[in-house]
């Protein structure tokens, strides 16, 4: 059989790794798809740059729409990343009648309704496994392997950058801005690495996964986002005292009211698995109704774990290529006419339990108006710490972790518990949550 004509865009980490796989595992690679799988035209800005890899036998160009409008290419891969020219790329591949690969999670997560429409329309596959969680399938898990489930809720480590930062810090109390430098040079970082520590990465590739996790169109825009780059160290030593450790988690949950979409950092105990998911590794744990939780666990980022992932979903490109479109995998997991509107829950309306650590004036009566003010709003206390004195001697931080109750009810407390005369500074909240199977 005639080889499949692949058309690369972006000869970077990524392009490189993906370049790379193909070429060292050809032949296993064309005994599993069927025939081989050859790169024959790839882009890149700079066509002069130095790249520690092979194209030899890959035409060059400079402009990406030679590639995507080639009739001699059957798949293209974009891995440029970003909005545009990337989304424009895509659909002029799609309206070429091209299939398309792609690790771009922010343009899935952003684009992805409309790239999918066009796509359905046009008869074409539009693979992603590689922009969430790397090299670990977990596209793949959910939409093909737990779709006899109905998925309760999943959590995961799914930014290897800020996971790789926080690791560091705890482990070697290292810099943030040094081991953000380390990340970036080990090519796991964005281009703007502000996705990563701001948690906007981590919400792309949670949009994915709660549309085919839940059969809901992606909506980036209703995600609730928060990073790490407000994390300190302080807390993280603190937490590890009381038995939790500090991760940034995506997690999303259907509930009653609607589905929660959020990424924070987060409190988990430390006896739990995910907990002692380290360096750039990403997991993912997904709750399904009949399997019970399980957990995927594998490199979130680089060159080769990530083309792992590219070249999966070109080996299942390729192989369906003369399927009937009417009998593949729907791009979302769930028919495309059979998606459903649930709404995705306001922050204020979540319920999560708490790590509050404050700074009060050591005297009597301190803590009683500040426990005062929590049993007011029906705030729970599950412990209470209070630490020995740092900079000025009558100033004590104070550490408690609270049952589960709504953001709105913390919000309220934490805004009078600042208004308390004996409390210095603002109030430091890490959300914390337990995993556990039943979400209690
Ligand atoms: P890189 O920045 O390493 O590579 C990007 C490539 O695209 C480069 O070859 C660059 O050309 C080219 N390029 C950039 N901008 C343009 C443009 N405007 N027009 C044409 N070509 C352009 O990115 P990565 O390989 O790290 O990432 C690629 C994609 O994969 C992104 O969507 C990213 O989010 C995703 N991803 C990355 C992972 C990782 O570990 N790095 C893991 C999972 C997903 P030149 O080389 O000449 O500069
Ligand atoms: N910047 C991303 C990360 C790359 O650190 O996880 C993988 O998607």
């Amino acid at each position: 059989m005639k080889p499949a004509r692949i058309g690369l865009l972006g000869l970077g980490t990524v392009g490189g790794g993906t370049i790379t796989v193909l070429s060292r595992n050809r032949e296993e690679i064309a005994r599993r798809a069927g025939r081989e799988i050859r790169v024959v035209m790839a882009s890149a800005r700079d066509l002069k740059k130095k790249r520690g890899f092979d194209t030899t036998g890959i035409e060059l160009v400079a402009d990406p729409f030679a590639i995507v409008r080639h009739p001699d290419i059957d798949v293209v891969v974009e891995l440029i990343g970003g909005q545009e020219p990337a989304r424009q790329l895509i659909l002029d591949a799609i309206a070429h009648g091209k299939h398309v690969v792609t690790a771009n999670k922010h343009l899935i997560a952003v684009h992805g309704n409309e790239i999918f429409e066009a796509a359905q329309k046009k008869g074409v596959m539009v693979a992603f496994e590689a922009a969430v969680a790397g090299g670990i399938p977990i596209i793949k898990t959910i939409r093909e392997g737990l779709t006899g489930n109905r998925i309760e809720w999943l959590a995961g480590i799914i930014n290897g950058t800020s996971n790789f930062i926080l690791t560091e810090m705890r482990e070697k109390g290292a810099d943030f801005a040094d081991v953000l430098k380390e990340a970036q040079r080990l090519g796991y970082a964005e281009a703007d690495p502000t996705f990563d520590i701001e948690g906007i990465d981590a919400a792309h590739k949670l949009t994915i996964l709660a549309a085919i996790a839940f059969g809901i169109p992606l909506q980036f825009d209703k995600a609730y986002v928060e990073g790490i780059s407000k994390v300190t160290g302080q807390d993280i030593a603190y937490a590890e005292e009381l038995g939790y450790r500090l991760k940034l988690l995506g997690i999303s949950r259907q509930t009653n009211g609607g589905v929660e979409l959020r990424v924070h950092p987060t409190l988990i105990p430390h006896r739990r698995l995910i907990a002692n998911v380290d360096g750039a590794m990403n997991a993912v744990l997904v709750k399904g109704d009949a399997v019970g939780p399980t957990m995927f666990y594998g490199a979130g980022a680089g060159a080769e774990p990530t083309a792992s992932a590219v070249v999966a979903d070109l080996v299942d490109v390729v192989r369906t290529l003369t399927t009937d479109p009417n009998n593949r995998v729907p791009h979302l997991a769930f028919q495309a006419d059979r998606l459903v509107n649930l709404p995705v829950l306001p922050m204020e309306e979540v319920e999560t339990s708490y790590y509050l650590r404050l700074h009060a004036q050591d005297k009597p009566g301190v803590l009683a108006d500040v426990t005062r003010v929590l049993a007011d709003l029906g705030i729970s206390i599950e412990a209470i710490l209070q630490k020995e004195p740092s900079l000025d001697e009558r100033i004590v931080p104070i550490i408690i972790l609270t049952h589960r109750v709504k953001e709105k009810h913390m919000n309220a407390a934490i805004a009078r518990i600042e208004k308390l005369a004996a409390i210095h500074g603002p109030v430091a909240r890490i959300r914390l949550e337990h995993l556990n199977p039943d979400w209690n």
